[in-house]
This record gives C-alpha cells, sequence and structure tokens, in this order.
C-alpha cells in the first residue's frame, strides 16, 4: 500500500517540505493535489535553493516523475515560469517528467483580480488571501463553469472559453467591485500561447498514479497549507478554498483510499498564522518576537509567498488532536524545535475553557472556538543547543518531555524532530522510548 500523504496538520507552512524531501527519495511519484501557487515551498538541490509555489517539490529529485492532479488550480504563467526556473538550475523538466491533470481548473487573471477586488470589498472581514486567485478559480469550479486543464486541446475552442471567461469577469469586476476591467483578447491570446506550451504534458494523472499503486510503487502526495486552512474542516471562513486534508488527496488525485500507507502530519513545535481568523494561542510583544524572528534569517516566520510577518503562539495540541482526527496521521513530523531552545518556560494548550468548564475537545469541533479560553500546562525549557541531535538520546530531558506530551495528548508518534534548517537536522525519533 505505498500511497504516502504529507499534510499540514496546523495552518500551514509547518515545513512540510522537509518531509516530503525524505519521502520523495523513495517516491517514483511525487504529487501535488489541493491548491495552487498560494503554496510556497523551498526546494535546495545540491548548492542551489529554489523557491517554488505549484510544482511539487519532489520533482527536483532525479527519477521522480510530478503530478499535478484534478484537485489542483493551475496559473499556467506561474507552472511555465517555475518549469524554466527548474530548467536553468540544470533540473530536467518534460513532459515524460511532469504529468497535469485534464481535469485540473486553470487561474486566469480575471480570477486574481476578482480575488483583490473581493478582498477589498469585505474590508475589516476581509480573509488575508494570498490573491493569488485560488478562491475565484475554486468558485468557476463549484459554479461549473470553469476553465479545465482539458480545453488547453482544442486551441479554437479553449481561446474563445478564455476571452468569454474574462468578459463574463468583468461584468462582475465593473459592476459589483468597481474595479478595473481587463481586455479579453489580449489574454485569450496570451492563454493560447500557454496551451501551445503546455499540451504535451497533459495526461491521465489519475489513471498513472493508479498503475503506479497497483505495480507497487511509491506514490508522495505532497500537501499545501494545512489542516485548519481546509475549506471543510478549517476555521471558515478564514480557510483556503481547497481540501488540504489527507482525504483530499484521494480526490484530488483520482485514487481510491485502500492505497494508502502513511499519514503524516506535519506540525511546527510552536503555532503560526498567515491571514486573518481566530488563533487563541497568539502571542504579542517579545514572545511573539522571539518566536517569529526578525525576518534576517530565511527560517524566520514571515511568509513564502507574500512575505507577510506570521502571526505566532503556543502549540495547540486541541487544535493539534483535531488535525489527527480529520486525517488519521500515523505519525507526526515535529519541526523547528531548535527555535524554542533557551525559552526558559513553554506552554502547551492542553484544552480550552467556558464559564469554568474545561474541555479537551471543544464540543462543536473547532466552531466558536474564539469563545473559550485556552489552558496550559507548562513545560521546563531547556538550553542546550540541540541543532547537531540526531537520536532521540541526544535532546535534553526537557524537550523530550515536550515531545512525549504532544505524543500523549494528541495519541500518535512522533517520527521525526527537526532541530535546524539543513537537510541533515532531523531527529529519526521512531525508536524513542
Ligand atoms: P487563499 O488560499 O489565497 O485564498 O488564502 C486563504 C487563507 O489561506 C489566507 O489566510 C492565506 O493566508 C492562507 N494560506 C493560503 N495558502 C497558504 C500557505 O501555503 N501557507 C499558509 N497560509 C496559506
Amino acid at each position: 500500500m505505498p500511497l504516502d500523504i504529507v499534510v499540514g496538520a496546523q495552518w500551514g507552512d509547518e515545513g512540510k517540505g522537509r518531509m516530503v524531501d525524505l519521502f520523495a527519495a523513495k517516491a517514483k511519484f511525487v504529487s501535488r493535489y489541493s491548491g495552487g501557487d498560494n503554496a510556497g515551498h523551498t526546494v535546495t538541490v545540491g548548492e542551489q535553493i529554489f523557491k517554488l509555489h505549484l510544482v511539487p517539490s519532489g520533482l527536483a529529485r532525479p527519477n521522480t516523475i510530478g503530478v499535478l492532479g484534478n484537485g489542483v488550480v493551475i496559473n499556467p504563467n506561474i507552472l511555465l515560469k517555475e518549469i524554466n526556473l527548474l530548467r536553468e538550475g540544470g533540473v530536467e523538466v518534460n513532459p515524460e517528467r511532469l504529468v497535469i491533470s485534464p481535469s485540473a481548473h486553470l487561474i486566469t487573471p480575471a480570477h486574481r483580480a476578482l480575488d483583490g477586488a473581493q478582498e477589498a470589498m469585505r474590508g475589516s472581514e476581509k480573509i488575508g488571501t494570498t490573491k493569488r486567485g485560488i478562491g475565484p478559480a475554486y468558485m468557476d469550479k463549484t459554479a461549473r463553469h470553469g476553465l479545465r486543464v482539458e480545453q488547453m486541446l482544442d486551441e479554437e475552442g479553449f481561446a474563445e472559453a478564455v476571452r468569454k471567461h474574462v468578459i463574463s469577469a468583468n461584468r462582475l469586476l465593473r459592476n459589483v467591485y468597481r474595479a478595473e476591467a481587463l481586455d479579453p483578447q489580449l489574454i485569450a491570446a496570451e492563454y493560447l500561447q500557454y496551451a501551445r506550451m503546455l499540451q504535451p504534458y497533459i495526461g491521465d494523472a489519475s489513471g498513472m498514479i493508479s498503475q503506479a499503486l497497483e505495480n507497487g510503487e511509491n506514490v508522495l502526495a505532497e500537501g499545501a497549507q494545512g489542516t485548519l486552512l481546509d475549506l471543510d474542516h478549517g476555521t471558515y471562513p478564514y480557510v483556503t478554498s481547497s481540501n488540504p486534508t489527507a482525504p483530499g488527496a484521494l480526490i484530488g488525485l483520482g485514487v481510491g483510499p485502500k492505497w494508502v500507507n502513511e499519514v503524516i502530519g506535519v506540525a511546527k513545535a510552536f503555532q503560526t498564522r498567515v491571514g486573518e481568523g481566530g488563533f487563541p494561542t497568539e502571542l504579542s510583544g517579545d514572545l511573539a518576537v522571539r518566536l517569529r524572528g526578525t525576518g534576517e534569517n530565511p527560517w524566520d516566520e514571515f511568509g513564502t509567498t507574500t512575505g507577510r510577518p506570521r502571526r505566532v503562539g503556543w502549540l495547540d495540541l486541541v487544535l493539534l488532536r483535531y488535525a489527527m482526527r480529520i486525517n488519521t496521521f500515523t505519525h507526526l513530523a515535529i519541526t523547528k524545535l531548535d527555535i524554542l531552545t533557551g525559552m526558559p518556560s513553554l506552554k502547551l494548550c492542553i484544552g480550552y475553557q467556558r464559564e469554568g468548564v474545561i474541555y479537551e475537545e471543544l464540543p462543536l469541533g473547532i466552531y466558536q472556538m474564539d469563545q473559550y479560553r485556552p489552558v496550559y500546562q507548562e513545560m521546563e525549557g531547556w538550553d542546550e543547543d540541540i541543532r547537531s541531535a540526531r537520536e532521540w538520546k541526544d535532546l535534553p530531558v526537557q524537550a523530550r518531555e515536550y515531545i512525549q506530551t504532544i505524543e500523549k495528548k494528541v495519541g500518535v508518534k512522533v517520527g521525526w524532530i527537526s532541530v535546524g534548517p539543513e537537510r541533515d537536522q532531523m531527529v529519526q525519533a521512531l525508536d524513542a522510548g
């Protein structure tokens, strides 16, 4: 059963790339199943660093085949730029190495314009989207008038469909949002060029992956965003417009549940969020700066896609347990444990309280989360530099207790702990006592 799924267990930006990298090493197919270029991952190949948003990051490894599944929304301009970026960096990308599902949907400049206009209209109730056109593209998909990748195979029909799509979006932009209209002809011509370049990459992604699974090959599903940003299971309406959770991988790739092997939930050792929405354990002041960093280091908490400073807080185990329920993680990976080094005391949110009653699970899932106060367990910190730890026994006892509390409260084993930004700065905790 060789489908491994790497899922963000929080609000995205958990450092999933590390686990993707590890699992991609044994995978034949590396795939994206939801979202679009709202995601951001940094991929290191030798000395080179690629900042990618859309192509599966495992594609940077030789001998893998990248797949963009039907659940993804694709901005072809970004996709072609990333293909070129990888090629310039010496990574071979051709139709043998990258397959795009015909059922994936396309993002256009009209979707981007609508995303910006909708956010502007929401005013103080804005979602804080990445303005990449994600929401409007999925809106068109569910309204059943989206632009699909398969349409690019019929050039004339496609150019006409793009033209009509922009004309229709212009009605909304002008009349509802009082925003500037776009040039339908120009965009249709631009998209026709993209279609010609991308046609060779279009293939039966679901069929290929299913066949690979039948043949016993390993397939990796790379989650983007995170569980709490899931359209159905996240902190609605402050969510993205797709299903980044593990079940989303099955829908978004077109494969059945019997193939699932590992579901690795990736969580930071603390909590971060970009964009608006509730965040019960959020910190401000010096502690927040301490966790966020100042932006000098590449690992500081500033958005890869938008550069926005991330909101930071204590690790919320109630929400992590909720993520466990939705995804049924087989293991957790905890990232950035090294960032907590030197903090005299740490807090873990182990429950929520309202009107004198303490809840280990919120009565209605995460609905009305903001109306409860977090209940914390205080933990002792550690001063030892843990960046060279590679085995469980190398970690100070306080760090081990921190991890063991997570395991106990969430009900799943922590398999990996990252202790620094480098590929090898990882504690393999699978055999931990
Ligand atoms: P959208 O996906 O651009 O519509 O944004 C919706 C919400 O999801 C906003 O709060 C974004 O900040 C957040 N979001 C989208 N993609 C990511 C990501 O890759 N990491 C973290 N947050 C994200």
